[in-house]
């Protein structure tokens, strides 16, 4: 569906895009990943930042196994540091329901955060369930499931360095 190459302009562009929004704040920016999906985006993503920036990680997931939803999430980790005051970017790698980022959200921001905004590798809106506001996007993609570049389907393909539609 999308090839490295592709994926690696767009993202490459999101952080010149993200290194201009965030030129000005005083203290470095906080990527926050949630894990598994969004790690191999997130790793590239953080490459091409022009600007300092810290990890953290969240576990979160409302897909045990499969291609469903089956409505419920898990919030297994949370971030390690203080986030009072902080400008964070929430990076994930598909918003399908949109409940997984907007769980992990709210949980942030009752953190303190200064500010909390959404960088998505793909979105499919075709299954949307509550509205997500995505401020940095890489790329809308059709109602189908996808793996590669870190997404899985049950665990399996987060390896492949495309990205691939599941049939
Ligand atoms: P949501 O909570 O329904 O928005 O689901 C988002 C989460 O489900 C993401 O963190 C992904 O890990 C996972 N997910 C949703 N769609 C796909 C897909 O097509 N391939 C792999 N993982 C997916
Ligand atoms: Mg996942």
């Amino acid at each position: 569906m999308i090839n490295s190459a592709r994926i690696a302009r767009r993202v490459r562009q999101l952080g010149r895009q993200i290194s201009e929004v965030y030129a000005d704040i005083d203290t470095p920016l906080v990527m926050v990943v949630i894990l598994k999906g969004a790690t191999v985006f997130a790793a590239d993503l953080l490459r091409s930042l022009s600007i300092p920036a810290e990890l953290e990680f969240v576990r979160a997931s409302s897909y045990p196994t499969g291609t469903s939803s089956n409505g419920r999430l898990r919030l297994a980790h949370m971030v390690e540091g203080p986030l009072v005051g902080r400008h964070v970017v929430l990076v994930e790698d598909i918003i399908d329901s949109g409940v997984t980022v907007n769980a992990v959200a709210k949980r942030i921001r009752k953190l303190g955060a200064a500010s909390v905004k959404l960088a998505a590798l793909l979105d499919r809106p075709a299954r949307r369930e509550v509205e997500v506001k995505i401020d940095f996007t890489g790329f809308v993609i059709p109602d189908r499931f996808v793996i590669g570049y870190g997404l899985d389907y049950a665990g399996l393909y987060r390896e492949l360095p495309h990205i691939y539609s599941l049939t």
